[in-house]
């Protein structure tokens, strides 16, 4: 074999024990968040750093998805679970990517309010049928339109749960062959769910 076969067996490898790992993951993270046993390790951190890290890396990853990144708003000081928040971005941010055709721009924007801090992942991919809308975040749901694609159905489901136990919530607005538009939102001044179990 040349070199650049070889180079490109290998990448095929390294991606395909990727995906594994994450639906090892996710499956894992599930049941630990359904079982009760999910526990918060709440720290200050820097919020739009670990958005803007997050971005970077996939961005690396995926450099034909031109991204837009606006986040100035998001505080550098934030209380949480940093590494899982930074999990529910990467399943949100992961999503699009995924369901958006590449040279699509995917647009991350930060807001701040007086009550809530909202990290919105726009893309113009596929979208959701109207129906499919309300069961997004049911374990194992997968889009009608979004089943020739590779997934388990947990990542937002697990998403909401780390969400909750923050507080904090899911939103999708979404329309069939228009694209999506999912956004986090976190309390500005957080009440940490009991089952969190801290
Ligand atoms: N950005 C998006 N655009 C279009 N459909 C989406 C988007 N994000 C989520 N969906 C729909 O929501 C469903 C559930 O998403 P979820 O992330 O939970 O699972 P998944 O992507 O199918 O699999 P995985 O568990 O590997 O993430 C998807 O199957 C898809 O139908
Ligand atoms: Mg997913």
């Amino acid at each position: 074999m040349s070199e650049s076969d070889i180079r490109s067996r290998a990448e095929k490898i390294k991606r395909a024990v990727g995906r594994l790992t994450e639906i090892i993951e996710n499956i894992l993270a599930h049941t630990r968040a359904t079982s009760g046993a999910m526990v918060l390790d709440v720290h200050d951190f820097d919020l739009n750093g670990m958005v803007r890290r997050v971005c970077d890396y996939h961005h690396d990853e995926h450099p034909s998805h031109p991204f837009e990144v606006a986040i100035d708003p998001l505080p550098d000081r934030y209380k949480g679970d940093p590494l899982l928040l930074e999990q529910v971005f990467i399943i949100v941010l992961s999503n699009a990517i995924k369901y958006s055709p590449v040279d699509c721009p995917i647009r991350i924007a930060g807001d701040k309010g007086d009550g809530a801090i909202a990290i919105s992942v726009r893309d113009q991919g596929i979208g959701v049928l109207a129906e499919d809308l309300p069961h997004l975040t049911q374990p194992f749901f997968r889009g009608r339109n979004a089943k020739h694609m590779p997934g388990t159905g947990l990542g937002l489901s697990l998403a909401s749960h780390i969400l909750d136990l923050h507080g904090g919530s899911l939103r999708v607005e979404s329309r069939e062959g228009q694209g999506t538009t999912v956004s986090i939102i976190l309390p500005t001044v957080q009440t940490f769910n009991a089952g969190g179990g801290i």
